[in-house]
């Protein structure tokens, strides 16, 4: 079956790069009519490919308290997942789990924080440059009716480079939207890049074989059949097809701070300071991994395959964490035997390797924009990623890689850009990062100061294109 390319938003399969300036417009509705009178012809750009390309985009998506205020019913919310429902600051639990403690405590946040402050609705624009004044005011006037504007989030260009100064946007899982991988919940023992479209959009098998969880509604939901049927159950209306699930976090860099850290480790050391921050994120400031690469794309065909030892790469640099590749595979693998022994759970480390198996079950499609940067003015990233599985994806890889004090048995760490150095419940240090060393102990980072504060976030649901017309349609 062909993709309809036309029905999904075109961030999920661009990511817009061409159109250098962005801003965000966190919104509130104000009047429910006006604002689904905007919704049924608002201008959102499709990820049906064009030539020349666009020269300005428009992306929309909504919180959970988004899609109530737009006067959605509560049986029809209620299909969409638990975590997405209750948000990303909602309890104590989940602050802890991601790492939201001390400075980065929702209550300090400026929006996504406290009721007031949560955004129902995300406008994203995008635009080559100096065309997004103009796209802007367009766009404002057409929503004044209905919202009020909470925030507008600027962003900077910073020619692919994050305000620390390493290149980023490397490493991303690709999508299979010809749907050719098999998808199964079975271990498989190559890593690739290569993701099931289901991971990234609702609606299609993920990499478990099954269609992650979203509302499916009666056909008489749905009379004028505004939606896509869904594939796994006949005759329902997907809402969730070809939509995604899209995680926004508002992360203030302390830049300075940052490089006096490990130039004070250093000893002004300059090329022992650059070392010791790409030690740090897992690549050098110029985007190379640090491990050796196994194929032709130098600067990410790799796994750490050839450093178990985490001798180039420590493992608890920021990218080991976030995407630990296939760390979790022993060396000399894959024998039939030792497979058959971890499968079974009597490997040594097997709690090690469950921790970090399968990693192909988290991976985040990352869509972010650095912002600031003028002197006197807070520098950081707009932190963004997409996926299906908000809990499995994002929640995941930022609660049990980068805060989780436990992953690859490292103690007394977080990730070293992001972690927020309060001790654990127990008393457990979390600002230490530990780099192997060939012979002797570990060499070792203590007292890391917090690098990265977290200012904001939601989760957002970015809906099909025909569903956001469907709920631009619903009857209060
Ligand atoms: C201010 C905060 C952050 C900074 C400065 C930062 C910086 C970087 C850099 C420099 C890279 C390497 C280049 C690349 O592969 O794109 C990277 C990779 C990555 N980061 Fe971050 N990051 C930040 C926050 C986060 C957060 C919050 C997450 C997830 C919850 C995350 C997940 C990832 C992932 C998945 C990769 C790719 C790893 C791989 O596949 O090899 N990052 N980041």
């Amino acid at each position: 079956m062909s993709i309809e390319y036309e029905d999904i938003q075109g961030l999920l399969r661009f990511g817009y790069k061409h159109l250098t300036q962005a801003c965000f417009l966190l919104l509130r509705i104000r009047d429910a009519e006006a604002a689904r009178a905007w919704l049924a012809n608002a201008p959102v750009t499709s990820a049906i490919t064009r030539k020349p390309p666009p020269r300005t985009a428009m992306q929309i998506a909504f919180t959970g308290a988004g899609l109530r205020a737009l006067g959605v019913a509560d049986d029809i919310v209620e299909g969409f997942s638990a975590e997405f429902l209750a948000g990303m600051s909602s309890d104590e639990s989940r602050a802890r789990r991601l790492g939201d403690l001390g400075a980065n405590d929702p209550a300090r946040w400026q929006w996504g924080g406290a009721q007031d402050r949560m955004p129902h609705v995300l406008v994203m624009l995008y635009a080559v440059p100096g065309e997004l004044d103009g796209w802007l005011r367009t766009i404002r006037a057409q929503c004044e009716a209905g919202f009020e504007q909470l925030d507008c989030l600027g962003t900077s260009d910073m020619d692919g480079v994050e305000p620390f100064g390493f290149v980023d946007g490397v490493s991303q899982p690709r999508i299979d939207w010809e749907r050719e991988r098999a998808a199964r919940d079975q271990e498989q023992f190559e890593y690739t890049d290569l993701s099931c479209l289901g991971e990234y959009l609702l609606g299609y098998p993920n990499e478990y074989g099954g269609y992650t969880d979203r509302p499916l509604l009666e056909a008489r939901r749905d009379p004028a059949a505004l939606l896509a049927r869904a594939e796994d159950e006949a005759g329902k209306a997907d809402l969730g097809r070809n939509g995604s699930y899209l995680v926004m976090r508002q992360l203030q860099q302390d830049v300075e701070g940052f490089w006096r850290f490990t130039d004070s480790q250093a000893q002004g050391d300059a090329a022992l300071r650059k070392r010791l921050a790409e030690a740090m994120v897992g690549r050098t400031m110029e985007g190379e991994p640090l491990v050796v690469p196994t194929g032709a794309d130098r600067l990410n065909a790799f796994t750490y395959d050839g450093d178990a030892d985490g001798l180039r790469c420590p493992f608890g640099a920021h990218i080991r964490r976030s995407n630990p590749r296939n760390a979790d595979l022993p060396p000399g693998w894959p024998d039939p035997i030792s497979r058959l022994v971890r499968r079974l759970g009597f490997g040594s480390d097997s709690l090690r390797n469950d921790l970090i198996a399968s990693t192909r079950f988290h991976r985040l499609l990352r869509r972010g924009r650095e912002y600031g940067g003028a002197p006197g003015e807070d520098v950081g990233l707009h932190f963004i990623c997409l996926g299906a599985n908000i809990a499995r994806q994002f929640e995941f890889v930022q609660g049990a890689w980068l805060t989780g004090t436990q992953f690859d048995a490292l103690p007394g760490e977080g990730d070293p850009l992001l972690g927020h150095r309060l001790p654990g419940a127990d008393g457990t240090p979390t600002d230490g990062f530990s780099m192997p060393a060939a012979s002797g102990p570990d060499r070792g980072l203590t007292g890391l100061p917090q690098f990265v504060t977290v200012k904001g976030g939601a989760y957002f649901f970015l809906p099909g294109i025909r569903a956001l017309r469907y709920l631009s349609k619903v009857q209060p």
